[in-house]
C-alpha cells in the first residue's frame, strides 16, 4: 500500500468519525449566524441611528424684512425644536440684524467668538459689547476690543416672499 492510500483511508475514517449531532448543530449555528445578521443589523441601526442623529441647521423665518428699520441694527430673537438623539429641546437666542441705508443687510451671530456668551449692541457707542469678559465689536463685527480674537460670525440669509430667513446652525 502506497502513503498516499493511507492517508485516504484515515481521512475517511475522520470523516466517518463526525458526529451527525455536531453537523445538525454547525448547520444550526449558521443559519442563526445568518438569521441575526439579516435583522439584527436593521434592528440595531433602527434603535441606534436616532441617538447619532444631529442635523447640521435650518432656515429660521424672523418675518417681514420690511419692517427692519434702514441704518439700525435690530435684536432678532428666534426658538425652534431641536432634534438631539431621542430628545427634541428647544432652542432659543437672538441674532443681530443690521440694515445699511443703502438696503444691504447683514445679520451677525449674537454668539461672542471669545468664550461664546452673547453680546449685546449699544446704540450710543455703536459697539457689540460682551457682558462676561467686555470683548467689543465694532458695528461691522469686528472685534476691537477686549479677549475676543475673531470677528463675530456673518450668519448666510436670504429674503423668501418678503421674509427674512437665516441658517442656523443646530
Ligand atoms: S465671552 Fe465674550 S469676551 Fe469673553
Amino acid at each position: 500500500m502506497s502513503q498516499n492510500t493511507g492517508l485516504i483511508k484515515i481521512r475517511k475514517d475522520i470523516d466517518a468519525g463526525v458526529n451527525p449531532n455536531r453537523r445538525t448543530f454547525m448547520k444550526t449555528a449558521a443559519l442563526t449566524g445568518v438569521a441575526a445578521l439579516v435583522t439584527g443589523v436593521p434592528l440595531a441601526s433602527y434603535v441606534i441611528s436616532p441617538s447619532l442623529d444631529k442635523g447640521t441647521g435650518k432656515w429660521i423665518d424672523f418675518g417681514p424684512v420690511e419692517d427692519l428699520e434702514p441704518g439700525r441694527v435690530e435684536m432678532l430673537s428666534y426658538e425652534f425644536m431641536v432634534k438631539d438623539g431621542w430628545l427634541v429641546l428647544p432652542q432659543r437666542g437672538f441674532v443681530w440684524a443690521k440694515t445699511e441705508p443703502g438696503g444691504e443687510l447683514r445679520v451677525f451671530s449674537s454668539t461672542c467668538t471669545h468664550l461664546a456668551c452673547n453680546v449685546i449692541w449699544r446704540e450710543e457707542e455703536e459697539v457689540f459689547v460682551c457682558p462676561c469678559h467686555s470683548g467689543r465689536f465694532d458695528a461691522n463685527g469686528q472685534n476691537i476690543a477686549g479677549p475676543p480674537t475673531k470677528p463675530l460670525a456673518v450668519l448666510e440669509h436670504k429674503v423668501d416672499d418678503g421674509n427674512l430667513k437665516v441658517f442656523m446652525t443646530v
